[in-house]
């Protein structure tokens, strides 16, 4: 989010730059399991945005001095490659901006995984933006949540997030990055749907309490478009288990042929 002089027209007759209608989510593809190696994995597209998220564990959580013998504790790292956007370029590893990120989706994944089946373990999740271009850390936990439910880490749902924003007096959804920049305002909302809980919501700008309302509100709503793409790339690996299962398993022995029985007489009174 910036203001200045050259701030681009964001909003021509009615319709943002890039064709959508205010409350109108970017197209978004997801993909589940897509690494061997990982414990759980998803991809995702959503609009030019491409990420990779790998989760591992349960495992021993090391060193030994962060672990928790009451529960789990997750370590979640974000992190945009180098060639990711089209700003600095060559620049890797953490940073301010990379460091918040991993915080606020991990303390949004605190709320649903079940941590205390997981005594003294860690469950580590990994974030990679491949290409980014406005809302990578709503793109982020929605990928991440999807690899979470490969790897069979029991959830109590399975949360999604999205941006809204504020272009002038307008509120609008899923903003990309030259809305994320000059926009007035950006909102990431997370939202576990089961629980209608939000788990996460940061600003950048300002919004009246009415208009934070209404963000939630076109969250909430394009939620279960998310949620429906999240629940479809998950029936996709488990499709695949039940093909394989019924590949190995003995098909059950055919029932022996009865010879058919007589008519049944009704007993002459
Ligand atoms: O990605 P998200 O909207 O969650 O975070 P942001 O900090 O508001 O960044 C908005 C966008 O700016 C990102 O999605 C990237 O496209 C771009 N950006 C970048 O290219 N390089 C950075 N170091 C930071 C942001």
């Amino acid at each position: 989010m910036s203001g200045g002089a050259n701030k681009p027209v964001l909003i021509v007759d009615g319709k943002r730059l890039d064709g959508r209608a205010f409350g109108q989510l970017r197209e978004i593809k997801i993909e589940a399991e897509p690494l061997k190696n990982a414990a759980g994995s998803a991809y995702i597209e959503w609009g030019n945005n491409k990420i990779l998220a790998a989760v591992y564990g349960p495992k021993e959580a090391l060193p030994k001095h962060v672990s928790d013998p009451e529960k789990a504790i997750i370590k979640c790292r974000y992190q945009m490659a180098p060639f990711s956007g089209l700003e600095d370029h060559g620049r890797t590893g953490p940073n301010r901006r990379s460091t918040e990120i991993s915080k606020v989706i991990k303390e949004a994944f605190e709320n649903v995984i079940m941590l205390d089946r997981f005594p003294g373990s860690e469950i580590d999740i990994f974030i990679e933006v491949l290409q980014s271009d406005g809302g990578t850390r709503a793109a982020g936990l929605t990928v991440a949540a999807v690899a979470l439910a490969t790897s069979g880490i029991p959830m109590i749902d399975l949360p999604y997030a999205v941006s809204a924003g504020k272009i002038g007096d307008q509120i609008v959804l899923d903003l990309n990055k030259i809305e994320d920049n000059y926009s007035d305002s950006d909102v990431p909302i997370s939202i576990s749907p089961r629980q209608d809980k939000v788990l996460l919501l940061q600003m950048d700008g300002t919004m009246t309490q009415a208009e934070i309302n209404q963000a939630i509100d076109m969250a909430r709503k394009a939620g279960e478009i998310i949620s429906k793409k999240q629940r479809d790339a998950l029936k996709v690996p488990y499709e695949r288990i039940m093909e394989r299962y019924n590949d190995v398993m003995p098909t059950r022995a055919p029932q022996a042929q009865q010879p058919p029985r007589p008519p049944q007489q009704t007993p002459q009174q």
